[in-house]
């Protein structure tokens, strides 16, 4: 295998039946990292192995970069419409040995905080204790919800680095497709920091107007990042196309909600010098190559939307210093994923600058050379 080459095949891949219970689905772990590996578990209709697969190597590729010393791993259940509660016991259950041993699934799509803890119960897994690492002093709630916003920091960052080393100067006009949990931060991040939010979008439609205000647009949306249309200031435009977030003139595009927003269909319609994306996959090859065609500089979400998972990796590493209290902690752990996406940004641009192509294999064989 030369540097440039990455692994192909996973460690190993577990065909999930279900144990005292029947389910249908998969855990595959990318990587192992002195015996450890970490990422999400989504529940779809449609979720298959070359999905869970394809996000499993999403996360071997977000900690190599970020240089964090653990593998990556997903799992997937296919949703089956039975008992919700049950479905989550069966798969603790079923998934109990590879959480003992080093293996620490989370949340993703369609799983919530309520249904981790009914399978980390069921499985009597408590992320605080390890064979041979150090117990953490605090619970993995108090540790991990103060954390929501990391996403959308390391977002932000990216953003911010990005248009500075395109020689940005003053305030940049932003356009945020997805108002969730990483919308919602990256929109507070970048006015905090003195620019102009001009569009959100969420599934419903695109708000714009010559400035957002984000405070009033946050309180008029449900945890959910629906924005109810009936709260919002005067004097906003509202569009309902699809995609109608592109055609809003802009400086940044930040593409916070699902995968392939941007795509070769709709890449040509692209305003913003500057894309960052917050969702996985949002964009892909084909919206890459024209974006970079155009001269626009993009930073993929392996490196731009690193900070919940990092922050989830930097507990189960033991590398958080615990001893610190709570607001300091958090403090801690978001200049750490700062410090990261904002390296990692600067390195990508500056070997894109040097050649043609997609700059990210050169980027992770250096971050897999330096882990070595
Ligand atoms: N939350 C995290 O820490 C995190 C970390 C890494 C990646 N992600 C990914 O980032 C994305 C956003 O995450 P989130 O937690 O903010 O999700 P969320 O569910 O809280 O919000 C999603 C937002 O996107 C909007 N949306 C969905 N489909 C849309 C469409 N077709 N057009 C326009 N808007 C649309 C929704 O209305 C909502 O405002 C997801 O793809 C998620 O998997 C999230």
């Amino acid at each position: 295998m030369n540097a440039l080459e990455e692994p192909q095949a996973p460690a190993f891949v577990t065909r999930l039946h279900g144990s005292g219970g029947s389910l249908r689905g998969w855990v595959v772990v990318d990587s192992l990292v002195d015996g450890l590996a970490m990422g999400g578990t989504r529940m779809t209709a449609g979720v298959s192995e070359e999905e869970v697969a394809g996000l499993a190597r999403d996360m071997t590729d977000k900690f190599t970069l970020a240089g964090l010393r653990i593998g990556g791993a997903k799992a997937g259940i296919v949703a089956g419409g039975t008992d919700r509660e049950e479905t989550f016991r069966t798969f603790g259950r079923t998934v109990k040995p590879l959480l003992h041993g080093g293996i620490h699934l989370g949340i993703d799509m369609g799983v919530t905080p309520a249904d981790r803890a009914v399978f980390f119960a069921e499985a009597g897994y408590d992320p605080r204790f390890r064979l041979g690492a150090p117990d953490m002093p605090i619970d993995w709630r108090t540790y991990y919800e103060p954390l929501i916003d990391a996403t959308g920091h390391g977002v932000g960052v990216a953003a911010v680095t990005a248009l500075e080393a395109r020689g940005h100067q003053g305030p940049a006009r932003v356009v945020i497709q997805g108002f969730g949990a990483v919308g919602r931060a990256v929109a507070r991040f970048l006015e905090a920091r003195g620019h102009i939010v001009v569009g959100v979008a969420d599934v419903q439609g695109t708000i714009s107007a010559d400035r957002l205000p984000v405070a009033a647009l946050v309180a008029a949306t449900d945890t959910f990042g629906h924005i109810e249309r009936s709260g919002l200031p005067q004097g906003v435009t509202l569009s309902e196309g699809a995609d109608a977030w592109l055609d809003v003139d802009a400086d940044l595009l930040v593409l916070a909600a699902q995968k392939h927003a941007l795509t070769a269909e709709n890449a040509h319609r692209l305003r913003a010098g500057v894309v960052v994306e917050g969702a996985n996959l949002a964009s892909n090859g084909a919206a890459k190559e024209k974006a970079a065609g155009a001269g626009v500089t993009l930073v993929p979400g392996v490196i731009a939307n690193i900070g919940g998972a990092a922050s989830a990796a930097l507990a189960v590493t033991r590398v958080v210093p615990f001893g610190l209290e709570a607001g300091a902690r958090k403090a801690w752990v978001f200049d750490w994923v700062g410090d990261r996406v904002r390296q990692n940004t600067m390195d990508l641009l500056e070997i894109a600058a040097g050649r043609a192509g997609d700059p990210l294999p050169e980027l992770l064989a250096a971050r897999r050379a330096e882990r070595r």
